[in-house]
C-alpha cells in the first residue's frame, strides 16, 4: 500500500485554517483597541504550518466519519489551540525569555509592537482562546466545557508552562528522563490536546480518545525532538527562525544530551507508536498517519 501523501492535502488543510482564523480574529478586532488587534493579527495571521489545528480538525473529521461530531466546536477548538500557540511563540520570544529577533520570517512581535504589547497581545490571544471555545449554543455546552478543560490542562502550571519553566531553569539535569518530562510539557502537551480535543469534538468513543492520547503524545515528542534537531541541522532562512540558538543558550537539547543519531532514532520510535495507535481508526494509512510522519520529516 502507498502511503497517504500530504501533498496538496497539507496546504488545503492549512487554507482551512487560516480562513477560520481570519473570522475569528475579524470578531475580536471589532471589540478591541487597534494596536491591540494589529498586535494579536501580526502574529497569528502570518502562516506557520499550523500543525495543532490541522491535527485537531484531522481528528474531529476522522472521528466524525462514524459519529455526528465536528462541526462548529471543533472548528473553534482548533482556532483557540492556534491562539495559545501563537501566545506561547510571542512570550518565548521576548527579552526576558529566549530573546529571539526572528519568527516565521519576520521580525519578532516585540521587535515590532514593543515589549508591552506583545505582552498584552498574548494576553489577549491566552484568554480570547477561552472565550472562543466557550461560547456556543445551549446544545454544545457538554462538549464545550470538556474541551475548556483539555486546553486549560495542557497550557497550564501542569503543561505548557510548567514546562517553559523546566526549560529555562538553571539547575535543570542533562538527563533523558528530565528531557523526556520537559518535552511532554513544554510541546507535547498542546500537541496532545490538539488530538484529544479534536477526537471529543468529533463524538469519539473512550478507546478512540485513548488512541488520540497516544498518538498525540507520541507525535509530542517526535515533533520537539525535530525541532531540536533542526536547530542544530537545518538554516535560519529555511526555519523562518534563528538556529543554532539552543547550543548557543546552553540548553539541554535531545541532541545536546543523547547525540544526533540516537535522537533520530528515539524520534522514529515515537513515530513509529503514534502509528500504530491510530492503524485502526484509520484503516491502513490515512491523514493521521501522514501527519506522524511529517513531525519528523519535516525541513521546517
Ligand atoms: C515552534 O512550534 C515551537 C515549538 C513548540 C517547537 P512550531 O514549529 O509548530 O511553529 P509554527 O507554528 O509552525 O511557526
Ligand atoms: C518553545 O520552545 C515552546 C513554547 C513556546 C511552549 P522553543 O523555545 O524551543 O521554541 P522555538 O525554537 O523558539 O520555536
Ligand atoms: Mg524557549
Ligand atoms: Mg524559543
Ligand atoms: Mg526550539
Amino acid at each position: 500500500m502507498t502511503n497517504f501523501s500530504l501533498e496538496g492535502w497539507l496546504p488545503a488543510q492549512q487554507r482551512r485554517v487560516e480562513a477560520l482564523l481570519a473570522s475569528r480574529m475579524e470578531a475580536i478586532a471589532r471589540r478591541s483597541p487597534r494596536r491591540l488587534s494589529e498586535a494579536m493579527a501580526y502574529s497569528l495571521l502570518d502562516g506557520g504550518k499550523r500543525l495543532r489545528p490541522v491535527l485537531c480538525l484531522t481528528f474531529a473529521d476522522q472521528v466524525a466519519r462514524a459519529s455526528n461530531g465536528g462541526g462548529e466546536p471543533g472548528n473553534d477548538a482548533a482556532c483557540a489551540l492556534e491562539c495559545v500557540h501563537t501566545y506561547s511563540l510571542v512570550h518565548d520570544d521576548l527579552p526576558a525569555m529566549d530573546d529571539d529577533e526572528l519568527r516565521r520570517g519576520r521580525p519578532t512581535n516585540h521587535k515590532v509592537h514593543g515589549e508591552a504589547m506583545a505582552i498584552l497581545a498574548g494576553d489577549a490571544l491566552l484568554t480570547d482562546a477561552f472565550a472562543l471555545l466557550a461560547h456556543g449554543p445551549a446544545a454544545e455546552q457538554a462538549v464545550r466545557g470538556r474541551l475548556v478543560a483539555e486546553l486549560a490542562l495542557a497550557a497550564g502550571a501542569g503543561g505548557m508552562v510548567g514546562g517553559q519553566v523546566l526549560d529555562i531553569a538553571e539547575d535543570r539535569p542533562a538527563a533523558l528522563d528530565y528531557l523526556n518530562q520537559l518535552h511532554r510539557m513544554k510541546t507535547g502537551a498542546l500537541i496532545k490536546a490538539a488530538c484529544r480535543m479534536g477526537a471529543i469534538a468529533g463524538g469519539a468513543d473512550e478507546a478512540t480518545l485513548q488512541a488520540a492520547d497516544v498518538y498525540g503524545d507520541a507525535v509530542g515528542l517526535a515533533f520537539q525532538i525535530a525541532d531540536d534537531l533542526l536547530d542544530v541541522t537545518a538554516s535560519e532562512a529555511q526555519m523562518g527562525k534563528p538556529t543554532g540558538a539552543d547550543a548557543e543558550a546552553g540548553r539541554h537539547t535531545f541532541p545536546a544530551v543523547v547525540g544526533l543519531p540516537q535522537a533520530r532514532e528515539l524520534a522514529q520510535s515515537h513515530v513509529a507508536r503514534a502509528l500504530a495507535a491510530v492503524r485502526e481508526l484509520e484503516e491502513g494509512d490515512g491523514p493521521l498517519a501522514a501527519l506522524a510522519r511529517y513531525s519528523i520529516e519535516r525541513t521546517s
